[in-house]
């Protein structure tokens, strides 16, 4: 079958059309693209092959020249989600040495899986050897790591490595061993030139100098120039917005290329699905516990009796919720006034997806965009989904104050 005409709509107000400078961190970020990317319609497609990553990526630089080298980075991220298909795949056969625990707990005490560490290490090769990234921030490194691939010791930076990368290089990977679904999410910034290291630096001086400037790396989700997600379930699936709506890509393993399969994706302004750990309920803020409570006996706002769904890996969640429509939340509890999603590598990019399908993101009381990451494992309550069940969470906050 041909594929029809894909008309893709432009949005305005995106993430990246941020244009004056803002105060961060105590200086200025310059600036980044002063208006949303145009986004390609491809009015030619193979028959038998549809539209590739590959050429959606090189479209998008043709009438982006700004956005040019987006295209060797998520070549880059495109191999390393094919290669995580393959570990995450393989790791459920009998002489697989990849499942259970790697033995170490990582900085925010969680138990690291051999695949939390693997995975972590496939992507940060794949980023690094792009020579476009300055700095990465994971989940699985205690703090922002450098990648200069050349060097040099004066400035963070060395030219052309202007990118700074986030991700979750495996995320729900409780799930993993089990097979059930899992993910990756990855973020990137533009870097900001203003942090430079003193040349004449001695020994720990430097040390402390090039500490503040990777921490000074970290920057709200309101800069993201793009985000993404792999999801590995019944088929492998990418998902990637550069702030002009979501497109949806799903590997097509006979020819190894993820194929558009559903550009300009629109999340249902309106659901009958939850997805938390329920578990928690009992724990979390009033305004919460009351519209979730509302939602399961169909006394919330639409009239709607909700039902559940939760995988337990966010990736996982936030996808189906993305084409089903739905809430997926995770909020803060008394034991963890912040929940357990993570800002940065987690909350913001899955944000930026998630308002780029035309859902909300928030705290209850924030747009979970606009926060300032702190530290780089900062934890944020979160709860998005579908634009009108999200607004009566926002409200019932409001209400509360
Ligand atoms: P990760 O595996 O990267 O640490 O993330 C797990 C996260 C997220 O994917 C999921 O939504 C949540 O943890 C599930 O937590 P509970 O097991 O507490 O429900
Ligand atoms: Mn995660
Ligand atoms: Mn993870």
């Amino acid at each position: 079958m041909r594929f029809s005409l894909y008309g893709l709509v432009l949005l305005a107000g995106t993430a990246s059309s941020f244009t004056t400078t803002t105060p961060l961190f105590g200086r200025k970020l310059s600036s980044l693209n002063s208006a949303s990317p145009k986004a390609p319609v491809f009015d030619e497609v193979c028959d038998t092959v549809g539209v590739t990553l590959t050429r959606f990526m090189s479209e998008v630089a043709i009438l982006n020249p700004e956005l040019s080298e987006l295209t060797t980075l998520f070549g880059a991220i495109d191999t390393a989600c094919k290669a995580i298909t393959n570990l995450v795949k393989r790791s459920q056969l009998p002489q697989s040495e990849t499942l259970g625990y790697e033995g170490v707990v990582n900085i925010q005490g969680e138990d690291q899986k051999k695949l939390d560490v693997i995975t972590n290490d496939v992507l940060k090769r794949a980023l690094r050897f792009t020579g476009k990234f300055g700095v990465l921030a994971s989940e699985e490194e205690d703090a922002p790591v450098d990648l200069d691939l050349a060097d040099q010791s004066e400035t963070l930076f060395s030219d052309g490595e202007k990118y700074v990368a986030v991700f979750d290089p495996l995320d729900g990977s409780s799930n993993v061993d089990a097979g059930c679904p899992t993910g990756t999410i990855i973020g990137i910034y533009e870097h900001d030139d203003s942090c430079e290291i003193d040349g004449d630096c001695i020994g720990d001086e430097c040390l402390e100098q090039e500490a503040r400037c990777l921490a000074n790396t970290l920057q709200p989700g309101t800069r993201l120039v793009a985000a993404a997600y792999c999801l590995y379930s019944s088929s492998t699936f990418f998902t990637i917005t550069l702030g002009t709506g979501v497109y949806m890509f799903t590997l097509d393993d006979q020819i190894g290329e993820f194929i558009l399969s559903k550009p300009n994706i629109k999340i249902p302004e309106e659901s009958s699905i939850i997805s938390f750990n329920e578990a928690n309920i009992d724990n979390w803020d009033a305004p919460m516990k009351e519209t979730v409570y509302k939602w399961r006996n169909g006394t919330g706002k639409s009239g709607k009796k909700f039902s559940s769904r939760y995988i337990g890996a966010m990736v996982g969640d936030v996808h189906r919720t993305l084409l089903y429509g739905g809430v997926f939340g995770y909020p803060g509890d008394k034991k963890n006034v912040n929940g357990k999603l993570r800002l940065l590598y987690e909350g913001a990019p899955m944000s930026f997806i998630m308002e780029q399908a035309g859902g909300l993101s928030t705290t209850g009381t924030e747009r979970v965009m606009e926060i300032v990451p702190e530290i780089v494992h900062q934890r944020v309550p979160m709860i998005m989904g579908s634009k009108n069940d999200v607004q009566e969470v926002i409200d019932a906050y409001a209400a509360a104050k």
